[in-house]
């Protein structure tokens, strides 16, 4: 579809220093008569075309890489201020404008959209206490619960180091050594994998978070992101068929609706738990590689999220972008969930090396607000006027700022240096075990799951094979024959 439109303007065409230049489409040269010609070092024009085109490329994030983007409008439907403070949560029909970008994980930049894989949905939105954002998946749990697993459960789903390609034996070793992960390869193996387009998937918080109050109380809470679209997935074969046909296949489908005024929602939803149900629950609300079951903790509605406009250009709308679970809003916390700390970390860490120490200065990523934080100075590409001659350290006699209130303390910390366990017990097949009893509700779905698993299991070696039926086994007996069957 063609998104460019003629304009009728005509600026004057100049180098980056503003100064105006002949035509762009011809070098300068010492013409010889009959062709070819000498060129000129004094060619700034030529010089600066090949020099910046070089330079074209930033670094692409080592996960998440491939995406589509979109700007969008939150909208407050139901009263939620017993339970946070957040000011763009504050009343009922209130309207915070966002910016979205949903990914798949694994693959590079380039790669097709219908792969299996979790989606991405990070989400930054301009409130005018600055930005929020929520970066979630379309699963609501992980593979891992320990942090210093991720680089290596995102590696086992990528390229071997040896023959640079994606390696099923890999794959599975991992999973099969770190079982944890169980009930999201659950998810990721149900149909849910290969999604129908970005319109048809939910997003979840996955991690437990904090929404608190000034008066020092809070409530743990979930986020959920339900489509209004209603959940649609590709089987395998669909999925693998479109990969060839048309790799951009969810980017198209995004963009070419929102251009047409098909524009999709999604409804917010909280789970919501107190501090002392928490520390009775079933269930340890740290652990990532967990849901709190509806029954539990119901779905409880505050909220609609519209897409209603695309990018302008995307490396700058949507690439420069940058996310980060640490971006919140007073009323909204972190909670202990060593995933979560870590994520604080690590965000505005790769952000830092991909955009540059000023990332927080691009056009995309500025909140609406003002923004006063001059003890962040000086750094590459500086361009927001480095807060001239304000004093550039703390408690100066001359500058004197206001300040937010300080954060209450919600949680006594206590505890003793340990390391974290990710040692898999029984307990972590439960959930599992569940939601392969609901798939079993769905016509076809257990099927499904099972041929899905055997297409990528087919290709790795048979004693990896072994473990992985074991693994599955642990879910349910039946499953593991299944798909022993089916390989
Ligand atoms: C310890 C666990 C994790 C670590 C260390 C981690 C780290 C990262 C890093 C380094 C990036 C690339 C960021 C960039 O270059 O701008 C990224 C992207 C992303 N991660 Fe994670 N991640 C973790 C777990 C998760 C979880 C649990 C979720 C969802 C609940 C998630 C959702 C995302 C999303 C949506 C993006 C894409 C952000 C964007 O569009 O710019 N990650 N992650």
């Amino acid at each position: 579809m063609a998104s460019q439109l003629h304009s009728t303007s005509k600026p004057t065409y100049t180098l980056a220093e503003g100064c105006p230049q002949q035509d762009p489409a011809s070098s300068f040269s010492i013409n010889k008569p009959g062709g070819g010609g000498l060129l000129l070092l004094q060619d700034t024009q030529l010089i600066e075309t090949l020099a910046h085109f070089a330079r074209e490329r930033i670094p692409e994030r080592v996960v998440h890489a491939k995406a589509a983007g979109a700007f969008g409008e939150f909208e407050v439907t139901h009263d939620i201020t017993d339970i946070t403070s957040a000011a763009f949560l504050s009343e009922i029909g209130k309207k915070t404008p966002f910016l979205v970008r949903i990914s798949t994980v694994g693959p590079e930049r380039g790669s097709a959209d219908t792969v299996r894989d979790v989606r991405g949905w990070a989400m930054k939105l301009f409130t005018e206490e600055g930005n929020q954002d929520w970066v979630f998946n379309d699963i609501p749990v992980f593979f891992v619960r320990d942090p210093i697993k991720f680089p290596s459960v995102n590696r086992s789903h990528k390229r071997h180091p040896q023959t640079n390609l994606t390696d099923s034996t890999m794959f599975w070793d991992f999973h099969n050594n770190n079982q944890e992960g169980i009930h999201a390869l659950m998810c990721l193996f149900s149909d849910r994998g290969t999604p129908a387009s970005l319109r048809n998937i939910d997003a979840f918080s996955g991690h437990t978070y904090k929404f608190t109050k000034k008066d020092g109380s809070f409530h743990y809470v979930k986020i959920h992101f339900k489509t209004d679209q209603g959940i649609k997935n590709f089987t395998e074969a669909e999925a693998t068929k479109i990969a060839g046909e048309n790799p951009d296949h969810n980017v198209q489908d995004l963009f070419e609706n929102i251009a047409k005024g098909n524009f999709p929602s999604w409804t917010a939803y909280v789970q919501t738990m107190t501090a002392e149900e928490a520390e009775k629950y079933r269930w340890n609300i740290f652990d990532m590689t967990k849901v709190w079951p509806h029954k539990d903790h119901p779905l409880r509605l505050f909220g609609k999220l519209t897409f209603n406009r695309n990018p302008q250009n995307y490396f700058s709308d949507i690439e420069q972008a940058a996310f980060s679970p640490s971006t919140m809003v007073p009323g909204i916390e972190p909670s202990a969930d060593p995933m979560l700390q870590a994520r604080m970390f690590s965000y505005p860490d790769a952000a830092r090396y991909r955009l540059g120490v000023n990332y927080q200065m691009l056009p995309t990523n500025c909140p609406i607000g003002p923004v006063y934080s001059p003890m962040q100075r000086d750094g590459f590409a500086n361009f927001r006027g480095n807060y001239g001659s304000d004093p550039n350290y703390v408690r100066s006699s001359f500058r004197s700022m206001t300040y937010a209130a300080g954060k209450a303390s919600h949680d006594e910390w206590a505890g003793k240096t340990a390391a974290y366990s990710s040692e898999v017990v029984d307990d972590d097949f439960v959930q599992a075990t569940a939601l392969w009893k609901v798939l079993g509700t769905q016509p076809g779905q257990q099927g499904n799951f099972v041929s899905n698993v055997a297409g990528l299991l087919g290709s790795a070696i048979p004693e990896v094979q072994e473990k992985t039926i074991e693994m599955f086994s642990r879910v349910d007996a039946e499953l593991g024959k299944l798909i022993a069957e089916a390989l």
